[in-house]
């Protein structure tokens, strides 16, 4: 018996099968790790065999520990420990000796930099100094405690500046996740974020469809192998790739466009929150739009498709969640849809004033803060790359002149056609909305087995 990359794994009995794939499996793959607080270090490899010898020693966790910690932290609230993940470039698997293998994974082989679609105005000239340089390794740390994890990572970098180091490193970026007054996740904009996930793990399928609102108009349920592939670097274990985009968010910008845009539609008093809600698809407090015109989706829901709105006339083609997840409601159809979906593992950084009593966020920056972007996939160029040029950013998906997805579109002016009453198409209004993300940096990484790993 081995694993089946064509359904879910079932989670609910693990034999040594099961116990012998997780344990050769990197976490937060499966599902997120959680944790509140996380450190990339982006690295180089500046001597090949103290690189190798420091990954071999190096205590990735796994995800049949995820799993145990999950457990537990459900049982007694014990929080998980330090989280320790790995992933190599294509450069920096050729500098290990080791990149022949994944000559054939076009958009990985190249990086992100050379990936011009995906790149705001088609070059990195957006991109911070440092994620400008091209990084060999890089190094996720994640702990719920802020303190722990400065201490861990300060040594890290300590040992790195050293002569004889294996590494030098060219950037540590911080990661905290912010949650609202229901203890849900947000984003820089307010709104809640991770929802919506593809769910790869009976378990989390059983709880998504007893307890989580259902799974009869939207079936998360995805196959193993929309995330994992059979490691190329050898051996019985699963890889994945990893996308990583550092999206700064101008947030004074974006709330100013959600004003402008309520004022165009001439919305009154909280109907307001509609025109926001028409640029994500779903309300701050994390209500999908298409199911109704005001907030109140506590538990949020997921359990949702567009049959019902087919004229957009209540979610435009256009808001966030539909551009990139039409559930059925793209010419691809339903099963398309699907399988372009990745796994989201993304977190917020930068610091923001939070209301300590109903947890508003109450300062509007325009820079330093956004969305470290991250998403695991088996195939690159059918997820994330297709997903941000086909998708996000072409003006004429699903259909001619809907214009771009006005949170991460990257191209385009068109006006975005938006709806003053919900439910009617009637005197839409022209207005283009976009431009409040910008991308610092990012790259392709591969996320090894634990087995590849140490075979290197
Ligand atoms: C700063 C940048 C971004 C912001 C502020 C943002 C915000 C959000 C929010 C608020 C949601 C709704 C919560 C949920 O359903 O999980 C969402 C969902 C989603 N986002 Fe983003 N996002 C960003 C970047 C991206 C990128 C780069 C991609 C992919 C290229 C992406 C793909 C998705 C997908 C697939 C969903 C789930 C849609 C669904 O299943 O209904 N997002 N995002």
């Amino acid at each position: 018996m081995s694993i089946n990359l064509t359904k879910p794994l079932d989670d609910t009995v693990i034999s040594n099968v099961e116990k012998h794939f997780l344990r050769g499996l990197q976490a937060n793959i499966l599902k997120g790790h959680g944790r509140e607080h996380i450190a990339l270090l982006f690295l180089e490899i500046a001597d090949q065999a103290k690189a190798l010898a420091f990954l071999h020693a190096y205590p990735v966790t796994d995800a049949f520990t995820q799993l145990e910690e999950t457990k537990l932290f459900k049982e007694t609230r014990a929080p998980g420990g330090v989280v320790r993940l790995v992933f190599f470039t294509k450069a920096g698997l050729d500098a290990l000796g080791h990149g022949a293998p994944f000559a054939g994974f076009g958009a990985f082989a190249s990086g992100m930099a050379a990936d011009a679609g995906v790149l705001d105005g088609g070059s990195n000239g957006s991109w911070q100094a440092q994620l400008k340089q091209p990084a060999h390794v890089l190094l996720l740390i994640a702990y719920h405690d802020e303190a722990t994890l400065a201490r861990m990572v300060g040594k890290l970098v300590e040992d790195f500046a050293a002569d004889d180091a294996p590494f030098k490193t060219l950037l540590v970026q911080e990661g905290r996740a912010y949650k609202n007054s229901d203890g849900e996740g947000i984003e820089h904009f307010g709104y809640v974020d991770g929802r919506s996930q593809p769910l790869m793990m009976k378990s989390d399928i059983e709880r998504e469809a007893n307890g989580g609102g259902g799974i009869g108009q939207h079936d998360p349920t995805a196959p193993l192998g929309q995330f994992i592939l059979a490691d190329p670097l050898g051996g019985d274990g699963f890889g994945s790739f990893l996308v990583f985009r550092k999206l700064e968010q101008d947030v004074a910008g974006f709330k100013a466009a959600e004003r402008h845009l309520a004022a165009t539609l001439s919305l009154a008093g909280d109907d307001r929150e509609r025109a926001g809600a028409q640029i994500v698809g779903r309300f701050e407090d994390g209500t999908p739009l298409t199911l109704g015109n005001a907030e109140g989706g506590v538990p949020v829901r997921n359990d949702f498709n567009y049959g019902a709105d087919a004229n957009a006339s209540r979610c435009p083609f256009q808001g966030h969640i539909r551009k990139t997840h039409p559930r059925g409601s793209s010419p691809g159809g339903l099963a398309f849809d699907n399988t372009v979906q990745m796994a989201r593992r993304g977190i917020t950084y930068g610091h923001r004033l939070q209301d300590p009593d109903t947890k508003e966020l109450i300062d509007q920056p325009n820079d330093g803060v956004g969305l470290l972007f991250m998403s695991y996939q088996a195939s690159i160029e059918n997820q994330f790359h297709f997903m941000q040029t086909q998708w996000a950013n072409n003006e004429g998906f699903p259909s001619a002149g809907v214009g771009i997805d006005p949170v991460i579109g990257q191209v385009g002016t068109l006006g975005q056609r938006w709806f003053p009453t919900f439910g009617s198409t009637a005197s839409p209004q022209s207005e283009h909305v976009g431009g409040f993300v910008k991308l610092k940096g990012g790259d392709y990484f591969f996320a090894p087995s634990i087995s590849g790993l140490r075979s290197l």
